[in-house]
């Protein structure tokens, strides 16, 4: 029985006849600043589904494991249900969004090495920066969980880092979430799409990403395409 479980911004997920997987569905629709700035953008859905998928399955290449299983529809792939820890991990290799808006380092600046930043998960709270002493004093996760999770954000940025170099693409930064399978172990989770990473042409340096969106740059649609089609995805334009 498809049973919706939960609906998110973004996506929405399904429970199915096996109690081990559930399906999620990646809605058309954009949302920015925490749900203040919204639209409906027909096609969305299907490219995230579409470059999400590509990336697990290229990332489970590289011995990265995820809850990715397959991409069943447009729209829908069937997934491993995990209990997601409350965690943004953010990595970022180069000075872009909200670090340059807290910090003043100039937006398009290179960092001397990968940064990994963990946010708090909580729409009421505006997913604020979290230390690794509230992580303990919320018992999110242990010393060791987060010596894990760094370990896999910066595996995973040096694998994505030069794949997407490789297709004339700058990955600036992107935003990671990860959860545990019933025997408790640690598995990437949710998406990594243009929704969730900044990318960067690297010759023109045009935003190719959420971005687009956020500050009204031109069309989400085709942006998120052009990530597509070098990935070497289908284009449906
Ligand atoms: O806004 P900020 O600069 O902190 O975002 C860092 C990266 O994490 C960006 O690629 C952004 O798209 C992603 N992000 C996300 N979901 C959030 C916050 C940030 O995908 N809730």
């Amino acid at each position: 029985m498809k049973e919706l479980l939960y609906e998110g911004k973004a996506k929405r997920i399904f429970s199915t006849e096996d109690e081990q997987t559930v399906l999620i569905e990646y809605k058309d629709s954009a949302t920015a600043f925490n749900g203040q700035k919204k639209a409906d953008i027909t096609g969305k859905g299907r490219l995230n589904n579409e470059i999400t998928s590509l990336l697990f399955l290229k990332l489970q290449e590289q011995g990265i494991p995820s809850h990715f299983i397959k991409r069943i529809s447009e729209t829908e792939q069937l997934v491993k249900r995990v209990t997601i820890i409350p965690l943004e991990v953010v990595v970022r290799n180069i000075a872009a969004g909200s670090l340059s808006k807290r910090l003043g380092i100039e937006e398009g600046k290179e960092l001397t090495k990968p940064l990994v930043e963990f946010y708090l998960k909580n729409d009421d709270l505006g997913d604020p920066l979290l230390t690794r002493p509230h992580i303990y004093e919320l018992n999110i996760a242990t010393k060791k969980e987060i010596t894990i999770l760094k370990k896999k954000a910066l595996k995973i940025n040096t694998f994505l880092s030069s794949f997407f170099n490789e297709l004339g693409i700058n990955l600036i930064d992107f935003k990671l979430e990860f959860g545990k399978d019933a025997e408790g172990s640690i598995l990437l989770a949710d998406e990594i799409s243009p929704d969730t990473c900044r990318l960067w042409d690297k010759k023109t340096n045009e935003k190719l990403d959420k971005d687009v969106f956020r500050r009204d740059l031109g069309s989400l649609t085709e942006a998120y395409e052009t990530i597509l089609a070098r990935l070497g995805g289908k284009q449906h334009v």
